[in-house]
């Protein structure tokens, strides 16, 4: 096996899908790690009929044994890993004051221990490899406290962009590199079917770009975070916003 390889989690709709698509149009060979394992099936047999270069994985992100047996799955089926995408996530919005704890632990382990579990498992078998990349899916609201995301998902997203930075130091010596991209809101099925459309025109308003972002930059540069060239990035926040973190 000469194409590299990839995990991407969430991959069935959304950001994750497009993430996984363009890791395939770059050669690489993708598996797509969802709990909506049919949704994340269809996805995988577009972009390769036959599974030879792409297929999906039942992983529940909330869970390190199934990033453990991602893990074996994937290199039981093409003989290594190369790269992590920790793509998942979720969230409801809840007004801050009424947030319930099942509330905040559900959004938190979505977000933030998915992050933790899949570090920790790939982080070390990227380490005993001596090579290997991770990119976390943050966001804006992780930086800002967020508007319409919940605040239990933006200091999940918080945590995550923290956590980046202290897997980055722990393994950076190991020839891994461990960095975050943080989307702004996102020309998305999500973005259309959760936030009110009076409410989505004044985000959008506030945004200096004028416009949602595009799904294919995000992935573009998580293609580019998660190449071999890209050994001097360590740590790093990447902020594709628009603009909208200076207002
Ligand atoms: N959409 C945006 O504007 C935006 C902005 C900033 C950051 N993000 C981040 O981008 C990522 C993808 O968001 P999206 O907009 O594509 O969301 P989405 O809801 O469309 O897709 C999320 C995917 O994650 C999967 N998922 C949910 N819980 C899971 C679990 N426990 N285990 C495995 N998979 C699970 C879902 O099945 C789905 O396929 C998320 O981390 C999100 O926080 C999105």
């Amino acid at each position: 096996m000469s194409s590299r390889v990839v995990l991407v989690t969430g991959a069935a709709r959304g950001l994750g899908a497009v993430i996984a698509a363009r890791f395939h149009a770059a050669g690489y060979c993708v598996a797509l790690g969802d709990i909506a394992i049919e949704a994340a099936n269809v996805v995988a047999r577009e972009l390769s009929a036959a599974g030879s270069s792409a297929f999906a994985l039942k992983l529940d992100v909330t869970s390190k044994q199934d990033f453990v047996d991602a893990r074996d799955a994937i290199v039981a089926r093409w003989g290594r890993i190369d790269a992590l995408v920790n793509n998942a996530g979720a969230s409801k919005v809840v007004p801050v004051m009424d947030i319930t704890a099942e509330q905040f632990d559900q959004v938190i382990d979505v977000n933030l221990r998915s992050v933790l579990f899949g570090c920790q498992v790939f982080g070390r078998h990227f380490a005993n490899q001596r090579e290997g990349r991770i990119v976390n899916i943050a966001s804006l609201a992780g930086q800002n406290g967020g508007s319409a995301t919940g605040a239990h998902y933006a200091a999940a997203k918080g945590g995550a962009i923290t956590l980046t930075k202290v897997f980055a130091r722990d393994l950076a010596a190991s020839g891994v590199t461990v960095n975050a991209i943080s989307p702004g809101p996102l020309d998305l099925p999500i973005v259309h079917e959760s936030v009110p459309a009076e409410k989505l025109a004044a985000v959008i308003a506030n945004i200096p770009a004028g416009r949602l972002g595009a799904a294919d930059y995000i992935a573009d540069a998580a293609v580019l975070l998660a190449s071999g060239n890209a050994y001097f990035a360590n740590g790093a926040c990447w902020d594709i916003n628009g603009g909208l973190y200076m207002r």
